[in-house]
């Protein structure tokens, strides 16, 4: 969704899940990633990639059928090991120096909590806003 080039070439889209659904709301869920598999796990060989963008669902709680848990996913009750070995796996699937963006919205769970679970911290990011855009670099005062 918050790719401008939903066809970029130069980007590898990977999600657990391939899914399409008209809603009777009206809304259109269209998960469609090049690779399907679980960010606990990557199938990717270490420092593969120059940067990682990484989305997580953020929520822990909605009604299984509701339109945000069908676009965007729901995290299991294991949430906060399963984010940390998510950026373990975004920090081994990068090259040196490589960039990593973290996005989150703390609509249910606050920053904090995220930044508690993980062994790296951010370069920058907004404070101020609910929703969160956290600029890591792998190897930079981080682990
Ligand atoms: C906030 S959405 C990502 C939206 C995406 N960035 C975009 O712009 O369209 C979170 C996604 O994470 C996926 N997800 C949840 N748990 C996952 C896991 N363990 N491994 C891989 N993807 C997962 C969900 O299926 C959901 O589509």
């Amino acid at each position: 969704m918050f790719h401008f080039d939903k066809q970029n070439e130069n980007v590898l889209y990977m999600d657990k899940r391939q899914h399409f659904e008209k809603l009777d709301s009206g809304h259109v869920i269209n998960v469609n990633p090049d690779v399907v598999a679980d960010f606990r796990n990557m199938p990717f060989e270490d420092e593969s990639f120059y940067m990682v963008i990484f989305d997580p669902p953020h929520l822990i709680k909605a009604g299984e059928t509701s339109w945000l848990a069908k676009k965007y996913g729901v995290l299991e009750e294991t949430w906060q090991e399963d984010i940390k070995q998510g950026f373990d796996e975004c920090m081994r699937v990068l090259k040196p120096n490589g960039t990593l963006i973290f996005k989150w919205n703390e609509e249910q769970v606050k920053l904090n909590e995220i930044l508690r679970s993980i062994d790296y911290q951010p370069i920058i990011g907004n404070k101020r806003s609910k929703t969160h855009w956290l600029v890591f670099m792998k190897g930079v005062a981080n682990e």
